[in-house]
């Protein structure tokens, strides 16, 4: 892929003020950087979305909804909807954070759901799959994560793969109580995620960019940005303040030979 992607999540941590300073931040400090050769996204929290559309330049920082219903309005109370992430002139959510399947209790279905309604709104979606530390002790992550893929992405049709993008994210690497995967895992993963994307959409899967995300930080940036099958980086914590997550970028974009 040409391009690498380096996304972070802000999950629910900062408030309207600091995620426009920390955008207001990253886009001065990462300007420089050639966007032919990168791109750069940041989900804030959904009461931030419209005052981050206002206050970045698209050109330079994407910004997405961490989450999304289905449905366009309808009795959904606490739901957002694609027509008001539109509104504010949003073309990314994610779908299936770890968060939302284990703490929240979302299904594969569900996310499924998102995906399409997210494509069908002209949406990118970018769905989040990974096993747990158990599937991992049961040596059943590699059938976890083409159920979560065959599922999250079904019925995704040929013409709509470019507005799909995958985040592996092993649900033991995220957080403060992580541990970071081993680069060699994290390969193997990757390659299995890739030959599924394969089986579902044949070539057209080399349109889906697959970034890793769990506990990236500036010490494992770029060992992973250099394996073959990662595509970009998906960072929480390691990119919460500006100045580091440009760090991070820029290391990782050394380290891949595009600096
Ligand atoms: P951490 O980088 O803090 O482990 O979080 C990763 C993540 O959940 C991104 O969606």
């Amino acid at each position: 892929m040409d391009k690498l992607y380096f996304g972070s999540n802000l999950k629910m941590y900062k408030t309207v003020r600091e995620t426009v300073d920390f955008l207001t931040q990253m886009e001065a400090l990462t300007k420089d950087i050639d966007r032919s050769g990168m791109e750069l996204f940041i989900l804030p929290s959904f009461t931030a979305l419209d005052a981050a559309a206002k206050a970045v330049d698209p050109a330079y920082i994407r910004l997405g909804a961490q989450n999304m219903c289905w449905e366009e309005q309808g009795q959904f109370t606490g739901e957002i909807s694609p027509l008001m992430l539109r509104e504010l002139g949003l073309d990314l959510v994610m779908a299936g954070h770890s968060e939302r399947r284990h703490v929240f209790g979302e299904t594969d279905m569900e996310e499924n759901r998102k995906v399409l309604s997210a494509v069908s709104h002209g949406m990118t979606a970018l769905l989040c799959i990974g096993e747990t530390a158990e599937d991992k002790r049961f040596s059943v992550s590699r059938e976890v994560l083409r159920r979560q893929l065959k599922i999250g992405l079904f019925g995704v049709v040929q013409e709509d793969v470019s507005r799909i993008r995958v985040a592996y994210e092993p649900v033991w690497s995220i957080g403060t109580q992580g541990t970071p995967a081993e680069p060699a895992y994290v390969e193997e993963m990757h390659a299995e995620i890739q030959r599924c994307l394969e089986e579902l959409f044949g070539e057209m899967a080399g349109e889906i960019p697959v970034l890793y995300g769990g506990s990236v930080n500036p010490q494992n940036a770029e060992s992973l940005i250099t394996l073959p099958s990662v595509d970009g980086l998906y960072v929480g914590r390691a990119a919460w303040q500006a100045e580091n997550f440009n760090l991070l970028i820029r290391q990782a974009m050394q380290a891949a030979g595009k600096a």
